[in-house]
């Protein structure tokens, strides 16, 4: 019998991503065995392998063709296409993932006199990130100094490594910590999900269809099911209330020839001031539900 062909994914094993890539994975029905501290983990339902690694490797995975799927910070894969000569040019970004949001920026010392991008020059900055910052000082003429750091980077300025540091900032709580301030934004990132040139057909549509579940996945998240009623003379104006609703489904509500009852799917954040605004224009009985899953 012919071996069944597998689809590989390589994801963070551990950090900021990880948590967050299992559980995306697990709403688009793909179920891993829980054996977290190996490299490979079988998918029990669908023909993917797993591979737990750290998120600075992903790349090479993909590269290579270990996997032909990836997800990663958008920092972590522009940073080795930055470095690469060339030997990452081939990733692309196929969605963003709309967690793990950070961004890279530069934070100097409380007492340091920052104007503008210009007062690095002649500085020593220190960063994980080279090959970003690298770029952004040569695109701004800058002429400064570059320590890289593998991790510890907020510690540089205290212990007169740099002046200055370019590095990952989430909550910030980290920068206010040592005492560093935040002044500008190199890139904002978020998790992506990332692929290189898949040849195999079979493979491939293996890698379009784990996609395709995950876009499902994200559009349910992001949209909600709301249920009103209106009004039948006011049905324009509430129509043109609900939040990115394509056409509402609008039907007869038993013994009143005055109101309808209106369902929507609304593909945007549907908030208190938009309920307050449904209100306003004579709806009633507004319920709001999550979606669990959705596909066209
Ligand atoms: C990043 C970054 C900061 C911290 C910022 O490190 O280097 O240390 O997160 O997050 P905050 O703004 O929420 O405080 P990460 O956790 O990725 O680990 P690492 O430094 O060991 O790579
Ligand atoms: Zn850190």
């Amino acid at each position: 019998m012919r071996e069944e062909k597998r689809l590989k994914i390589a994801i963070q094993k551990s950090g900021r991503l990880a948590d967050m890539s299992i559980q995306l994975l697990e709403k688009c029905g793909i179920s891993l065995a829980k054996s977290r501290d190996q490299l490979l983990c079988r998918a029990q339902n669908f023909p993917l392998d797993i591979f737990l690694v750290r998120d600075d490797d992903i790349p090479a995975f993909l590269a290579t063709d270990v996997c032909q799927l990836g997800i990663l910070g958008e920092n972590g894969l522009l940073e080795k296409q930055a470095l690469g000569n060339g030997k990452f040019a081939g990733l692309r970004q196929l969605l963003p993932l709309g967690y793990g949001r950070c961004r890279l920026s530069i934070a100097v010392p409380h007492d340091f006199d920052y104007q503008s991008i210009d007062s690095l020059n002649g500085k020593v900055i220190a960063t994980s990130y080279k090959g970003l910052l690298a770029q952004y000082l040569a695109d701004h003429k800058i002429d400064a100094d570059i320590v890289t750091m593998e991790g510890a980077v907020e510690v540089a300025p205290r212990t007169h490594l740099a002046d200055v540091i370019c590095d990952l900032v989430s909550t910030g709580s980290t920068l206010v910590s040592n005492g560093l301030v935040e002044k500008d934004i190199i890139l904002q990132s978020q998790a992506v999900l990332v692929t290189n040139q898949i040849d195999d057909p079979e493979i491939a549509a293996l890698a379009e269809k784990v996609t395709s579940r995950i876009k499902a996945v994200l559009r349910a998240e992001n949209s909600r099911y709301i249920m009103l009623n209106s009004p039948i003379d006011s049905l324009e104006a509430i129509k043109a209330v609900l939040p990115g609703s394509q056409s509402p489904t609008v039907m007869p509500l038993q013994g009143r020839d005055d109101m309808v009852a209106v369902h929507a799917v609304c593909e945007e954040g549907v908030f208190w001031d938009t309920m307050e605004d449904l209100k306003a224009n004579g709806a009633n009985s507004i319920l709001v539900v999550p979606i669990e899953k959705m596909l066209d």
